[in-house]
């Protein structure tokens, strides 16, 4: 006789049903049994092979599948800093997507990404894994990333919750930050991803906040995610976070589902005890368990897998995918007389030099948690020579050549865009700078291509270079990425997601010790004045502005239009603005919206980015773009009601091409 299924394996039963009849047959041995992992396993919950409960397997992201995790090759894609450049919603979906088919194809279910840590200082060392200095980009590309990992039926881990901006002392230290700052800046990324499209997991950081580890932050976890914002998945620890933690029932009150790897605080003899002292409950312990049994169903553990959508790997969309966002990602610094882009029909002799002209920048863990090794990864030289082919020579002499390409920037090393350690200074390392004198000095038509993952300074140099690119780290398809952007057939159009200062000093977060990198707690002193906050409040020229970023075309802006000046908070105002494209080839413009808050009964920054978009056109082609704002573009944290909260009044709608080019205002009444 063949057995009969138990009811919890039947997929045409809701998910709320299936957890009930699961949960009930589960023995209170087996439910603390599933709150760590396994024991000689970094990535996997335990099985329970009575109620045939497989294991729930999670590899490392944000920028691919990485290989330590998932012992493979996998396809490597630009990182954040790429993403988040391009400014480019529809991309964010489809790398959410490929990253969560190469996890499926794996054999995992959850990917430990996004990484949306707010960028408080330019050099915390894994600037390169976030997206951006300002939440509302941050939330913007965030969403439709989780939206397409989640539509592979992988779940998205949402990391690391919160405030975990810097890594020197990361394990310990003690964010201190007010109530206003921690909702208005670090927190309203993660609200807006949870309340927008409800990621499955959530991983909490290592520092405390505000006196708290973030694995047993019951105001972080329970009240402020689950409660208010009505998170319904599980939150897992960060990697061995619960070796400073003492007490497993604030875990569990904080309701936290998973310890991973390995067991330290729940421990099921430790976990009895706190039942058997009555500090915990089994229902408190059911409420853990439940959210993690959720996300078991949500993934598939349970279901035929011929209904679950196929993983794949390393395929030709994947990689036409990393090329794309590399390509959209580059960001157009400098480029004096129209150096740029290279004329193949004219130059005969290319020199390319620096250290990561042919520098590979994948291998096992280079830059920390984050890196995946490819198959394949094309170096800056090695995609020029590709483009060059017989037509240009690559020579080594920079005096001959007719253009000199340097490649320089930082490499993933220890303090070089790292995991675990923050840089130390903000400028380029010494005998680069040295380089750019020398070469430009031989060659004037030098140009600086930049690969790194967090802002560099440049005062001392980039008067002389007439051009820089910006590459990030533009992933697998990096060589080719960059040699179509230098000969023209790809037009620049990322922007910055992030200001580049001048000085280390001129950054909000670099005031005292005190402010950073602080010892048993760093100060969150400046508020909400960080990134661009900062600049515009300080009247502070940054080297780059946020938003930021040049073309090979130009465009121009006219027209803009409000249709009615007055709003109320029922109703939405549209904004519009025409843009042209002035120049003489095809290129994309990133249009942003700041809102300026002209009276209020608290500061409140020069002007906060609410909208964007990003529109290709043809030479001498001229489209309208329209916003809409309502009232919860206008709102600030108040912390009297603890809630957001928008003031009548007069707001000023900014339309610019970047934070420092702003070409429209107009005024609106709040009424
Ligand atoms: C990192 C996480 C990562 C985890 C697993 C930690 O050290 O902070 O981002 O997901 O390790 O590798």
């Amino acid at each position: 006789m063949v057995k009969k299924q138990p009811k919890y394996f039947d997929d045409t039963l809701e998910i709320e049903e299936r957890i009930d009849s699961l949960l009930m047959q589960l023995t209170l041995k087996e439910k603390l049994k599933l709150l760590s992992g396994r024991r000689f396993s970094l990535w996997t919950t335990k099985p329970i092979r009575r109620l045939k409960i497989k294991r729930l397997g999670m590899t490392d992201g944000p920028i691919g599948v990485a290989t330590h995790s998932s012992y493979r090759f996998n396809t490597k894609f630009p990182c954040s800093k790429n993403l988040s450049s391009t400014w480019n919603r529809t991309l964010a979906f489809e790398y959410g997507l490929a990253i969560a088919k190469e996890t499926r194809a794996v054999g995992r279910h959850i990917v430990l990404g996004p990484g949306i840590n707010i960028d408080r200082t330019p050099i915390n060392g894994r600037t390169f894994e976030y997206f951006s200095e300002d939440p509302y980009l941050t939330k913007e590309l965030a969403i439709p990333f989780v939206k397409g990992v989640q539509s592979q039926r992988i779940g998205a881990c949402v990391k690391h919750y919160a405030a975990n901006n810097q890594e020197k002392n990361r394990f310990h230290v003690n964010a201190v930050i007010d109530e206003r700052t921690l909702n208005e800046i670090y927190l309203r990324a993660y609200k807006d991803v949870v309340e927008d499209a409800d990621p499955w997991v959530f991983m909490s950081c290592y520092n405390k906040v505000n006196g708290v580890f973030g694995c047993e932050h019951s105001g972080l976890l329970r009240d402020t995610l689950m409660d208010n914002w009505g998170f319904k998945g599980f939150v897992v620890t960060d990697w061995w976070a619960t070796r400073r933690i003492t007490n497993p029932e604030n875990s569990i009150l904080a309701g936290l589902s998973l310890e991973m790897p390995k067991i330290n605080i729940y421990k099921p003899k430790f976990l009895k005890k706190a039942l058997a002292e009555g500090k915990i409950t089994k229902e408190d312990i059911n409420f853990v368990v439940r959210r993690l049994l959720r996300v078991m169903f949500q993934v598939g553990l349970f279901d035929n897998p011929e209904k679950i959508p196929k993983g794949e790997r390393n395929t030709l969309q994947h990689k036409e995918l990393a090329r794309k966002v590399a390509e959209e990602g580059i960001v157009l610094l400098k480029n004096e007389k129209k150096i740029l882009p290279l004329d193949k029909n004219k130059i005969k002799t290319l020199a390319i030099l620096g250290p990561n002209a042919n520098k590979k920048m994948s291998g096992i863990l280079y830059g920390g948690a984050a890196s995946v090794v490819p198959f394949y990864e094309i170096t800056p030289l090695q995609g020029l020579k590709e483009k060059c082919g017989d037509k240009i020579q690559i020579t080594s002499n920079v005096e001959s050549a007719d253009a000199c390409i340097l490649v320089l920037g930082l490499n993933h090393a220890r303090g070089n865009d790292c995991e675990d350690v923050d840089r130390t200074r903000l400028e380029l390392p010494e005998k680069q700078i040295e380089l750019i004198k020398n070469t430009i000095k031989r060659n004037p038509n030098t140009i600086v291509v930049l690969i790194n993952g967090s802002p560099i300074a440049m005062s001392e140099w980039i008067d002389s270079v007439p051009a820089i690119v910006e590459a990030w780290y533009p992933g697998q398809e990096s060589g080719r990425a960059i040699a179509n952007t230098l000969f023209g057939d790809v037009n620049p159009s990322g922007k910055l997601p992030i200001t580049f200062p001048r000085k280390l000093s001129d950054s909000p977060a670099h005031k005292s010790e005190k402010t950073y990198p602080g010892a048993e707690n760093v100060y969150y002193e400046e508020g909400i004045f960080i990134g661009y906050r900062h600049f515009d409040k300080e009247n502070i020229d940054p080297l780059f502005p946020f938003g930021f970023g040049l073309s090979y075309t130009s465009f121009e802006y006219s027209n803009c239009k409000i249709d009615k000046d007055t709003m109320t908070s029922k109703d939405k105002i549209t904004v519009s603005v025409d843009i042209k494209n002035s120049g003489d080839r095809e290129g994309s413009e990133i249009t942003q919206l700041y809102i300026k808050d002209e009276k209020s009964s608290i500061k409140r920054p020069e002007q906060e980015l609410m909208n964007f978009e990003k529109i290709t056109l043809k030479p001498g082609e001229k489209k309208t773009i329209k916003f809409k704002l309502s009232v919860n573009d206008l709102e600030f944290y108040d912390v009297e009601s603890h809630s957001w909260k928008s003031e009548k009044g007069i707001f000023t709608v900014l339309i610019g091409s970047s934070s420092r080019d702003i070409l429209f205002k107009q005024k609106i009444e709040l009424m």
